[in-house]
């Protein structure tokens, strides 16, 4: 089944069942590693607001999470910079943080925010995101979860957009190519 967003063309790439049995693998993984930290994730915003909601729900233990907005894409294109829009207003010294991502392109999003991060002392930095594209990256970037590694192809779905539609799309579509 393809779906139209604005002017493009997307097909079936990752099916909800399997989205959902990945995050869960997830959150227990995470469950063993951190259980007993009362970590605090940061998702940041928009795109990762879905896959966060559901990675700290899997998680049965204790827990706080806040949220950043970081911004670096228009449409389907990086611009090449990353602005912060809204930031933390916790004290992350001595916290062990959960870094929540929805997709990792050129790495330039999650480079310049753990920078940011380190610099804050925290005891731990533990780095997830949903999905990413190793062909696409420029930046290096320490990650310890990766939902699923994909083609360097424009996907949407599961909190992902395309100028601001398909969020709400329940599995992943990607860009239908020829
Ligand atoms: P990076 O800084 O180049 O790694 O880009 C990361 C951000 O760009 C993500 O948090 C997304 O918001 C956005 N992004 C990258 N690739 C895609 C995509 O295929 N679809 C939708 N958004 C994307
Ligand atoms: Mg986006």
């Amino acid at each position: 089944m393809t779906i139209q967003i604005h002017d493009l063309r997307f097909v079936p790439l990752i099916e909800e069942a399997d989205v959902r049995l990945r995050v869960e693998a997830m959150g227990k993984e995470l469950q063993e590693k951190l259980g007993d930290k009362n970590p605090l994730f940061i998702s940041i915003l928009s795109g990762a607001f879905v896959f966060a909601a559901d990675l700290f729900r899997a998680f049965e233990s204790p827990c706080e999470i806040g949220f950043v907005k970081l911004a670096s894409y228009a449409g389907t294109r990086s611009t090449g910079e990353v602005q912060t829009v809204m930031g933390l207003s916790k004290n992350l010294e001595g916290r062990h943080l959960v870094v929540v991502e929805d997709i990792i392109d050129t790495g330039r999003t999650l480079h310049y925010f753990l920078e940011h991060l380190q610099a804050q002392k925290p005891a731990s930095v533990t780095t997830i995101t949903f999905l990413r594209k190793p062909d696409a990256l420029e930046f290096p970037v320490q990650v310890d979860m990766v939902g699923f590694d994909i083609e360097n192809k424009f996907v949407v779905g599961y909190g992902l957009d395309y100028d601001d539609i398909g969020r709400n799309i329940k599995g992943i579509y990607v860009l239908e190519t020829n």
